[in-house]
């Protein structure tokens, strides 16, 4: 549709561009027409010019007449060469005077056709004219019969500068000749006008009393010459001759008796058309046309009158003809613009059809696309209807699931609430008794150890206990807060200080920027932003891997208090981060925090006016808080120390991770036992459990656990679950899938009783799942359990050398099954060993050989041996080879040492064997 319209508009552009060509014909030929007389006889060419002109196409003839003025029409034919006509038509008045301009004409290649008269050049394109010269003689002959041979005769000429003149002249002085007794009196000018002529008649009648004959070169000139004589009343026996025997002048005077006689002189309007026309087309022409002339006398005049009237009376037609062709012509050019207009409004109306039937068809397929797109909405619509009421219906749910949430969640509080009061007075009571049993001096280092580690806990019990009741004091509206002129500045500058020793001895950098000439005085409540300090710092403390980095800073930017703890080494996730400061919040599911501690923090903070925000990276974790600026620079604010008790804490947090460096006794010899777990506390625990009769590894996190496992493959693995980065169900399946460890039983420890947990722990590979808070005489059995256990597989394996037991699995059985084909292959080799083995096994030396000793009870030399000593028996049995050469067949450097083992092996040497055989 869109490329229809501009179609149709270029269409009717051109069609209206046809039309005005059709109406506007611009000429092709210009002809310009310079006369020099005014008179009948130029008038009558002038006519027969423009009517032959109109029978052809877009010829424009414009006539200019000089009046027989040189000067006159010397300015026409400048007009006519400065306009640029085509072609240039010249009757020169004068040849020497027009000569030049003509030239100047020919010369700019305009073509130049001289008609009648001639110039004194020849730089002209064509002549037209009759032959004066002939006239003049054909008059002499006349004149010559006229007088029978004798008589005068005065000759008036015309215009003596003028070629037809001086030809006229000197043809009839050359026909007078032939009559010796006609004498020529006299020849006077009579510049082709009958006044002149007139005048110069007189004169000869003056000076001549007898003429016979007045010879005037012109009708007009004979004409005014027989009225001068009959004004002298002479005109008796003087006959006049003249020239053109034009109709309307000459030839009347012939019939009125005034003119004895005159000579046809041809205008030849139409054939100087004709001529013109092949010119301009480039079609052959005649340079010189030569009209004929005739004579007329009243012999022939009334004939000529007739047939001149009759001429004229066709001619007059011919322009009655002329005028209602050019009529037709006209009206055929209005109905040739009303047939455009009409066929262009035609065609605008056709285009306009079109360009509505393309609308209409448009408007059409958009009509039904609307109704498709309509039907489509409405089943839209419809969809969206029964997914709104879905939406309302589980709003609904939500809402009601929400409120049963928030209902479960304040009765936990309540709960919670109840329970921390009641544990309160307990914790107290079991702190003190710590307190007074440390104090005892004669206390061994295990029982006071074991003491420090309670006292820690409980600590740590009683500080959780009272964060759920000062939680719930903040929900019910009932934390107060005091405030007062506080020293931000100076108080986390005091602090930091309570901080030194545990960054210390957890070799941890610390920064605390702060800018020294900003003020940071404000109202707060002193007691909880201590608390909150605390709470970052010591997450930060706890956080942050031995050798790292925490960066404290203080700022004032634009209207707030800027603070911000930054900690390296830990990652929260995006998740995590935005919801890390939600109440019972647990990040990664760890075990350290209650989730309760953030949520206080950021309550004690809004109470403040301020906000908390976290983000983390690779890098490490930053908590931000900002405080209002506040103007108290009036009051004089108190530094705030951290009180005694929390000082305590934050050593706790530091030496329960150093516990560890300081061991009981530990056991020499005996199964390894590696414990995995972040706890520290838990860790040390454990590992002070197990050392006098295990030797103990410890890891801090499940990917350090795999490390030291791959490293020492240890005999049992003690691992906690609930571990930040690989938890000990992840840890125990990335162990039950490598080869070198695969075999090593897995104790999962976790504060999660719940089956699904178990479950999974099983799913990892585990061989036993013990809930927390654990008996301590429970796990050693387990141990005991699983490596006993592990003992009657190794009877098994060292005495049967067989890998048909079904508890062991699949890796261990292709291990085993790879280890006896590698040795049989192999054993031949006096220098086979336990490196070459490892390597072909892919294991590290000490790999293969805890690997072997935990599967089989023996090491892999002593596995070796007895292969090749059970080989030797068979060989013994079954072939006729000599002790020696069994010996060296199954791999045995010398047979003395052979027999040596061979005998201990089986109680009898291999000779005796041989003997005993037979
Ligand atoms: C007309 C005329 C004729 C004559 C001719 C000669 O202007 O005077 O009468 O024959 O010119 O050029």
């Amino acid at each position: 549709m869109k490329q229809v319209y501009p179609c149709i508009l270029f269409f009717l552009c051109l069609l209206s561009l046809g039309l005005a060509s059709c109406t506007r014909t611009a000429p092709r030929y210009r002809i310009g027409v310079s006369q020099c007389s005014d008179d009948e006889w130029r008038r009558q060419m002038n006519s027969e010019i423009t009517r032959e002109a109109r029978f052809y196409d877009g010829v424009l003839v414009e006539v200019r007449t000089a009046k027989d003025d040189n000067a006159r029409q010397e300015e026409d034919i400048r007009h006519f060469i400065n306009e640029g006509v085509d072609l240039l038509v010249v009757a020169p008045n004068e040849a020497q005077s027009i000569t030049p301009v003509v030239e100047e004409a020919y010369n700019k290649g305009i073509p130049v056709i001289l008609v009648d008269r001639k110039i004194s050049s020849d730089k002209y394109t064509a002549y037209i004219g009759a032959d004066n010269h002939a006239i003049g003689r054909e008059v002499a002959a006349y004149i010559g019969t006229l007088l029978q041979g004798s008589g005068s005769v005065v000759e008036i000429t015309g215009l003596s500068g003028s070629t037809p003149a001086i030809e006229r002249h000197k043809g009839f002085l050359e026909g007078l000749s032939a009559y010796p007794d006609i004498r020529l009196l006299a020849t006077g000018e009579g510049a082709w006008q009958s006044g002149p002529a007139g005048r110069k008649m007189e004169a000869l009648l003056d000076s001549f009393p007898q003429i016979d004959v007045v010879f005037a070169q012109n009708d007009r000139m004979a004409s005014g010459a027989y009225e001068a004589a009959l004004r002298r009343q002479r005109t008796g026996r003087m006959s006049f001759v003249g020239i053109d025997a034009l109709s309307g002048y000459g030839l009347e005077d012939i019939l009125a008796d005034r003119l004895t006689a005159s000579f046809i002189y041809p205008t030849g309007g139409d054939r100087v058309v004709q001529i013109a026309m092949s010119i301009l087309q480039g079609r052959e022409f005649p340079r010189e046309t030569i009209l004929g002339t005739s004579v007329v006398d009243s012999t022939n005049a009334p004939v000529m009158k007739m047939q001149t009237a009759h001429i004229s009376t066709l001619d007059e037609k011919i322009e009655t003809l002329t005028g209602r062709m050019s009529q037709y012509l006209a009206r055929y050019a209005t109905q040739q613009v009303v047939l455009y207009g009409s066929l262009f409004a035609l065609l605008l109306v056709v285009g306009l059809l079109v360009a509505v039937y393309l609308s209409l068809h448009a408007k059409n397929r958009l009509n039904r696309e609307l109704s498709m797109q309509k039907g489509k909405l409405e089943e839209q619509k419809e969809q969206l209807v029964v997914q709104k009421e879905q939406l309302i219906e589980q709003k609904t749910q939500l809402e009601q699931l929400s409120r049963e949430l928030e209902e479960a969640t304040h009765a936990k509080l309540v709960f919670f609430t109840n329970v921390s009061h009641d544990f309160r007075t307990p914790l107290t009571l079991i702190a003190d008794p710590i307190e007074q049993l440390l104090a005892n001096p004669a206390l061994d280092s295990q029982s006071h150890r074991l003491l420090e580690l309670m006292k820690r806990n409980v600590r740590i019990l009683l500080r959780l206990v009272n964060q759920i009741l000062d939680f719930r004091k903040v929900e019910n509206g009932r934390m107060e807060l005091h405030l007062a002129p506080f020293d931000l500045l100076g108080s986390l500058r005091s602090w930091n200080d309570s901080f030194r020793m545990a960054l210390l001895k957890k070799h941890i950098t610390f920064h605390f920027e702060a800018p020294s000439d900003t003020d940071f005085r404000m109202m707060a409540d002193a007691e909880k932003m201590e608390r909150i300090y605390f709470n970052l710092f010591s997450n930060a403390l706890k956080y942050t891997p031995e050798n790292g980095k925490i960066t404290v800073r203080l700022s004032l930017t634009g209207q707030n208090y800027l603070l911000s703890v930054f900690n390296s080494g830990s990652y929260i996730s995006a998740a995590d981060v935005k919801a890390i400061f939600e109440r019972f919040y647990q990040v990664d599911g760890h075990q350290a925090g209650t989730g309760i501690g953030l949520a206080l923090v950021r309550a004690f903070v809004e109470m403040h006016g301020g906000d908390i925000t976290a983000g983390s990276d690779e890098k490490g974790t930053t908590f931000t808080v900002t405080f209002p600026w506040q103007e108290v620079s009036q009051y004089h604010p108190t530094v705030v120390t951290l009180p005694a008790d929390k000082q305590e804490v934050v050593s706790m947090l530091v030496d329960a991770e150093m516990a560890e460096a300081e061991e009981g006794e530990k056991a020499e010899s005996g199964p390894v036992v590696l414990v995995i777990d972040d706890n520290a506390d838990i860790r040390s625990y454990v590992t002070s459990l197990l050392s006098g009769e295990y030797r103990v590894l410890a890891a801090a996190d499940g990917a350090e656990g795999i490390r030291l496992a791959m490293k020492y493959v240890p005999d049992v693995i003690v691992s906690d679950v609930m571990m930040p980065g690989v938890d000990g169900v992840e840890c125990c399946r990335r162990l039950k899938s490598e080869l070198q460890t695969c075999h090593i039983p897995v104790i999962l420890l976790t504060a999660c009783s719940l089956d699904e947990q178990r479950i999974q722990g099983y799913d990892g590979g585990a061989d036993s799942y013990i809930s927390k808070p654990f008996n301590s005489q429970l796990l050693l059995s387990r141990i005991h359990n699983l490596l006993a256990n592990r003992r009657q597989l190794k009877q098994f394996f060292g005495d049967g050398q067989t890998i048909e037991k079904e508890s062991i699995s699949d890796m261990d059985k292709d291990f085993v099954a790879r280890f006896k084909s590698l040795v049989e292959e192999k054993m031949k080799d006096t220098e086979l060993n336990v490196e070459d083995l490892g390597r072909e096994m892919g294991m590290s030396r000490v790999q293969l050989y805890r690997k072997l000793k935990s599967l089989t009870n023996y090491s892999p030399n002593e596995l070796l041996r007895q292969m090749r000593l059970k080989k030797a028996a068979s060989l013994l049995a079954s072939s006729d080879m000599t002790v020696a050469e069994v010996a060296y067949e199954v791999g045995f450097s010398s047979p003395s040492y052979f027999t040596k083992c061979y005998k201990e092996q089986f109680g009898e040497s291999p000779t005796e064997f041989l003997k005993r055989k037979g």
